[in-house]
This record gives structure tokens, sequence and C-alpha cells, in this order.
């Protein structure tokens, strides 16, 4: 059975003590955590040892990163490699967030480097992806959808899909309080299963994790994470309030 997650993307927020002080406060509220429930936390570069060494003290709190690039090494200032992150044990990248495509310009053909480096390295990638307001208001979020995974990930073979979760975000709802509706994720995401049956198997399409982000809190996690094909979310904003993430987690 696939397990449920809930992923917090901490973004380009809080520094080193905000950030150990918010990951403590998640540790401490874990206990009693079935163990078909992951938590992901996914902060800054710069302060994952910090948070990795904080969250040792509990292990149910993984840590990921938010980005990587797509070469082995080499002339690339700023970036970091797979290689790097593996040797301080980070195994679990976020991948193709609308932020990277929309400010960083990462195409389909750049992240679908990213997506083949990161699996040559085992690691485990939280691949995102969703329709913008235009392509949602014009009836074209079904095919926008459809190329945005037929791009990056329908070439992999199915042991490769061992290694992806993915995270329906439609653009719309990210950072604006404007959420999907429960109906509406559920209908997405029984589409993206339905897509993953026809190019690989249903047993493929059974194992993979798809999570929902956009907006989700407190207030309304509970009837989006109820719905069946939606195995748990990508939390921006909310996953930066102890309370709150808490508050979504024990939602699932
Ligand atoms: P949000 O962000 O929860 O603040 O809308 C979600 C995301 O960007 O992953």
């Amino acid at each position: 059975m696939r397990k449920k997650i809930v992923a917090g993307n901490w973004k380009m927020n809080l520094n080193k003590e905000a950030s150990l002080a918010l990951v403590n406060g998640i540790s401490d509220g874990l206990p009693g955590l079935s163990d078909m429930v992951r938590v992901i936390v996914a902060p800054p570069f710069v302060n994952i040892p910090y948070i990795q060494d904080a969250s040792n003290r509990n292990a149910r709190v993984e840590v990921a990163a938010q980005n990587m690039h797509f070469a082995e090494s080499g002339a690339y200032t700023g970036e970091v490699a797979a290689d790097m992150l593996q040797a301080i044990g980070i195994n679990t990248v976020i991948l193709g967030h609308s932020e990277r495509r929309e400010y960083f310009k990462e195409d389909a053909h750049l992240l679908t480097k990213k997506v083949e480096q990161a699996l040559e390295h085992k690691m485990e990638v939280i691949f995102c992806f969703g329709e913008k307001l235009e392509d949602r208001q014009g009836g074209n979020h079904f095919d926008i959808v459809r190329e945005q995974l037929s791009d990056s990930l329908f070439h992999l073979n199915d042991v490769d899909w061992d290694n992806i979760i993915l995270a329906y975000e439609p653009v719309w709802a990210i950072g604006t309080g404007e959420t999907a509706s429960p109906e509406q994720a559920q209908e997405m995401h029984a589409f993206i299963r339905n897509l993953i049956e026809q190019h690989y198997d249903d047993e493929v399409a059974d194992r993979v994790s798809i999570l929902y982000g956009g907006s989700v809190k407190p207030a309304n996690a509970k009837e989006i994470f109820s719905k069946p094909d939606v195995d748990g979310g990508l939390i921006g904003g909310a996953s930066l309030k102890t309370e709150d993430f808490l508050a979504i987690i024990n939602s699932i």
C-alpha cells in the first residue's frame, strides 16, 4: 500500500535559528504518528545539515532538497550536485516546482535532465507540475498536465517509478489562498493515476503517491486528504508554522 506523505517546502524562508525552532517543534509533535505517514521538510541548502542533525533526534522527520543541478559536477556557479546531497545523506529532491519553472526558466528539457540525474543516483524525486489559471479557465488543464508528465516522466521505466512522488500543484492555487476544491483535486489526481495506468500498468499507477499542493492549510487539509487519489500534500506557507504543519499532518 502506498504511504501518505506530508511534505513542507520551506522555499527561501527561515534562517538557521528559526528553522531549527520549527523542525524541533514538528519533531516534538509527532509521537504516535502512524508508520504509514511520511513527514518531509525541504529547507534551503545552507540549512540542511542543521535540520538533519535536529531531525535525527526523531527519525520521523525526513529532509529533502528543494532543487539540484543535472550535471555530475563542474563550472555551474551557485549550483548543487546530486552527489553532494547524497554525501550528506539527502536522498529526496523536489524538482519542477512552478517557481523554478517561472522565475528560473526551468523548462521540460532541463527538468527531464534533472529527473534523470536524480534517478541515476537512486534519489527520490518529488516532481511538481500543474496548470496556470488561464489553462484552467480555458479548459486545457488536463492537456497541460498530460504534457508536463509525458515530457519529463513517461520515458522512465517501471522501476524508476519507485522513486517518483508526484505533486499536482495548480499554479493558481500556490501562495494565493485559492485552493482547488477537494473535488477538483480528486478529479485531477484520478486523471493522473489513469494516465500512468495507460502508460505503464495498474500496479505502477497504484504504487505512486500523488500529493496535492496549493494553499493547503489546517482548515482544508482533512477534506482534501480524504479523497481516494490524494495521498498527501506539498505544503508551502502553512509548513512554516509548527502548529499549522502539525495540524495538517494530523489531518491525514
Ligand atoms: P502554498 O505553496 O502551500 O504556500 O500554496 C505550495 C507549494 O508551493 O508547494
